[in-house]
């Protein structure tokens, strides 16, 4: 079928003389020599104009960015970076004992319900029986009024405040932000996190800090009012993991990537089978693009002027 087209439409393609003539004026008027001073001048403005803006817009964005008097966080090798390596789950479930007894103190985690837990840190026994350990407001009842009830898997992470301006009064003004997306909210994720809380250390002399602040170099500006809260041992893992600073740290830090990212195991695996299937696509698409265009492609055209 596609033969019979190609060989169709080949024979209705016919030039004139005029048509030739027509084209070569128009080659020959491409030529660099033919093109006036004034014209060579204005297009040389141009770019330079064009060039310089460019630059000064990228000097000027450079030098108003605030990030000079910041550490920026070096990238660690996290087993979950590779292109194909799934989030370490047993990470996952210290990560999230880790925020349990320490960061839930002052950060809520709204998006995060403990039904998402079931299968990824926790069976869902185990989640159930996570959820019941907190109490949650239900209501109305019969009589109208409002009562406590034992968290169920559907719950939210209970938020420990019960509004920003406690959150605020409880923290010198400073508003905890909630964590459920903090990784992918923040630049440079859990490297960023991760140094964000091991990084504490001593104000460099000259730098002031109010009340309630404390000097971290990963934080922007260097003036924190969270104090630093991973210590050696600050909590006991049960599942016997000796508990440093840095191991609390990268747990937080893994469990915290998890909750921005929910879906980066299901992600990973469909790029693998993406992977596998996409070079047989290539290579079917190639070979029939080959097969339908043989004919056009070997095809030849003459050009015989017509004898006047
Ligand atoms: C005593 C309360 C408290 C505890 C406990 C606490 N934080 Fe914070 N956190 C704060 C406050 C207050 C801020 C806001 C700091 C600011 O804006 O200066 C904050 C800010 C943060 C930020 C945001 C920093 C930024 O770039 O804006 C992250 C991330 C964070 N905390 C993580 C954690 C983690 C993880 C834990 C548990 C290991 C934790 N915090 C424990 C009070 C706390």
């Amino acid at each position: 079928m596609a033969g019979v087209l190609g060989r169709f439409t080949g024979r209705v393609v016919s030039l004139t003389k005029n048509n030739v003539k027509q084209a070569q004026r128009k080659l020959s008027t491409l030529n660099l020599k033919d093109v006036s001073t004034s014209k060579k001048i204005l297009y040389g403005s141009i770019g330079l104009v064009g060039t310089g803006g460019v630059v000064l817009l990228i000097g000027l964005e450079r030098s108003v960015s605030a990030g000079d008097a910041l550490a920026h966080p070096p990238h660690l090798p996290w087993s979950h970076s590779g292109w194909t390596n799934s989030l370490d789950h047993a990470s996952i479930r210290r990560g999230y004992e880790v925020y349990k007894q320490v960061c839930a103190a002052c950060h809520s985690m709204r998006f995060l319900a403990y039904r998402n837990l079931i299968g990824v840190s926790h069976t869902e026994a185990e989640a159930k029986a996570e959820a019941e350990e907190t109490q949650v407001t239900d209501g109305p009842d019969d009589q109208g009024n409002m009562f406590e009830r034992p968290g169920k898997l559907s719950d939210y992470f209970p938020n420990p405040y019960a509004n920003e301006e406690a959150a605020r009064a409880a923290n010198n003004g400073a508003y905890p932000p909630d964590l459920s997306y903090i990784a992918a909210a923040r630049h440079g994720g859990e490297d960023y996190l991760f140094h964000l809380l091991t990084g504490y250390e001593e104000a460099p002399a000259g730098l002031v800090l109010r009340d309630g602040q404390y000097y971290n170099p990963y934080f922007p500006g260097g003036a924190i009012s969270m104090a630093q809260a991973l210590y050696n041992e600050v909590i006991e893992y049960s599942d016997g993991t000796p508990a440093t600073a840095s191991q609390l740290a990268k747990d937080v830090s893994t469990f915290l990537r998890w909750c921005s990212e929910p879906e980066h195991d299901t992600r990973k695996q469909m790029a693998i089978k993406m992977m596998m299937i996409f070079p047989l696509l290539c290579a079917i698409t190639y070979y029939m693009k080959r097969h339908y265009w043989s004919v056009l492609k070997s095809r030849k055209y003459a050009f015989k002027p017509p004898k006047y």
